[in-house]
């Protein structure tokens, strides 16, 4: 029985809103029929966002935010757009905004303090790059610290992730040995729970939650699909 393990999706730039609402409606269904306890975060695209009829334990969360109220911030949503939909979880941290939108580690420090004083539920990524896991464990420490740069590491209602960005989306799941002495490294500097993201799909999530140390899974690509998450969630409950 693993169902204390957490279990989120992160859909990125998939599903709409139709697409969206019939998803989390089928899977609300689905545990609700079946007794899923497991803690179960969605993060929808932001046109998805609503005010869900869940009758089991989902919870919807964002996969950014701005740090702000309201305001001009072109492109961004804000406090006001969250309470709408009483958000209380964002994601922050993740590798594709860190990448591909040029997020600094001050900004998503700024970002972290500001939602942790509204006491938002944050789920916290980091995770190297392919050369840094090349150059080796001493090397893939020093990373992962200085992503926890300006970050309440006690804070309550933080679950970190911990992302390698090589096994992102890749197909190429980190292996259970390196995922242990990963989370081992991260335990050392936290003490929150911590999942791992990577390419978990219904073939390994039996195994990467059974690694010492893994209290749940971040999963993209084999989330999107209702059946797949559905077939997870029958695993985690096993
Ligand atoms: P994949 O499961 O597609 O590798 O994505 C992981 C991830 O980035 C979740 O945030």
């Amino acid at each position: 029985m693993m169902s204390s393990k957490i279990i989120a999706a992160n859909f990125k730039t998939n599903h709409t809103r139709r697409s969206s609402a019939e998803y989390i409606a089928r899977l609300d269904s689905f545990m609700a029929e079946n007794g899923v306890d497991t803690p179960v975060y969605i993060f929808p695209p932001f046109t998805a966002l609503d005010s869900f009829d869940i009758k089991s334990g989902i919870k919807i969360g964002v996969q950014n935010a701005y740090p702000t109220v309201k305001g001009s911030f072109t492109g961004e949503i804000g406090l006001e757009q969250l309470d709408e939909f009483g958000i209380d979880t964002v994601l922050i941290g993740h590798s594709e905004r860190r990448h591909i939108l040029k997020e600094s580690q001050e900004f998503i420090s700024e970002k972290f303090t500001w939602f942790k004083e509204r006491g938002f539920c944050i789920f916290y990524c980091i995770g190297e790059p392919l050369e840094v896991r090349e150059a080796g464990d001493d090397a893939v420490r020093r990373y992962l610290v200085e992503q926890l740069d300006g970050i309440d590491t006690r804070y309550e209602n933080l679950i970190l992730a911990y992302e390698p960005v090589w096994a992102i989306g890749t197909g190429k799941t980190a292996t259970p040995e390196l995922i242990e002495k990963t989370h081992a490294t991260i335990k050392a500097l936290s003490d929150r729970p911590l999942l791992y993201g990577g390419s978990v799909k219904p073939a390994n999530i039996g195994e990467i939650l059974s690694v010492p140390g893994c209290d749940g899974a971040l999963i993209g690509t084999a989330s999107w699909e209702i059946s797949s998450m559905v077939s997870m969630l029958e695993i985690v409950k096993s």
